[in-house]
């Protein structure tokens, strides 16, 4: 049975290689870290990432789980996956509902997946055996698609909360992904929200798209639109979540960038009366 966690971890950041330095001067600001999962399966030693993690804690958000692939998960990346969640204090963790290999074939990308029953059975089943390895809370992420997929027979919203019921996993909702789907494919964001199981929603991302080939691009390599911060507003009213991530993957000089969004993300928390870090 589906918990969620007891904690509120407030607002953090992605983790950055290059400015693991300044993020542990900065660590007072921060509430908790996400690190890429798969970061974790190369075992080197990162002093820094080390110091930081005696801080705050960690959250692990894998790139590369490919749970929409058509056949089963790889074992490898399931035994490695199975002895990081054995050996290390985290709080929760997630990936992506989505594919990013396909019959050996890499696509180096995460591509959604077609919107139907049998893809909520194949994804649940998966998500359910990812879970199963460790107590702690597994999460799925929307992401954004730009073409409607041939031969879906659901709706995004549909498509979603079946998955998150029937694996009875948790969601990590991406509030810049809600946006730029809402606006590609002219849905209405907040109705959106009032059709899945938000109960369930244990994280949210945060993020600055772009606006490329004529569509709202979710590229992680801007600060955060006045328009995300605004559907955010809407999310603290009506999604009971435990954390906020602010996701910046390149296009960043200074990390100051990222904490002033940090600090912008608390004081919409705090002006909803959410804001309660224990840290
Ligand atoms: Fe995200």
């Amino acid at each position: 049975m589906y918990k969620k966690p007891g904690r509120n971890p407030g607002v953090g950041i992605n983790f950055h290689h290059h400015f693991a330095g300044d993020i542990l001067r900065n660590i007072d600001q921060i509430d908790f870290i996400e690190v890429f999962t798969e970061k974790f399966f190369i075992k080197e030693n990162d002093e820094t990432l080390s110091k930081i993690l005696e801080n705050i804690p960690l959250v692990l958000h894998g790139l590369d789980l490919s749970i929409g692939s058509t056949g089963p998960l790889k074992i490898e990346y399931l035994d490695n996956l199975r002895s990081l969640l054995a050996g290390i204090n985290f709080e929760w963790f997630s990936d992506h509902i989505s594919l990013t290999h396909e019959n050996n074939f890499e696509v180096g990308h995460l591509m959604p997946v077609q919107f139907s029953e049998e893809n909520v059975s194949k994804i649940s089943i998966k998500a359910k055996e990812v879970a199963s390895l460790t107590d702690r809370p597994f999460l799925l992420e929307n992401i954004t698609y730009y073409y409607p997929i041939p031969g879906q027979s659901m709706a995004e919203e549909s498509f979603i909360s079946s998955i998150l019921e029937s694996a009875d996993c948790g969601m990590l909702l991406d509030v810049n992904n809600l946006y730029i789907n809402s606006k590609n494919h002219g849905y209405d964001p907040i109705k959106f929200l009032s059709k899945i199981p938000v109960d369930r929603v244990v994280e949210i991302h945060i993020a600055g798209g772009s606006f490329k080939h004529g569509m709202l691009v979710d590229t992680h390599a801007n600060s955060v639109s006045t328009e995300v911060w605004d559907l955010f507003d809407e999310v603290c009213n009506r999604v009971p979540f435990n954390g906020v991530i602010i996701e910046r993957d390149s296009n960043l000089d200074r990390l100051e960038d990222l904490i002033d969004e940090v600090n912008i993300a608390k004081k919409i928390m705090k002006n909803n009366g959410i804001y309660k870090s224990n840290i």
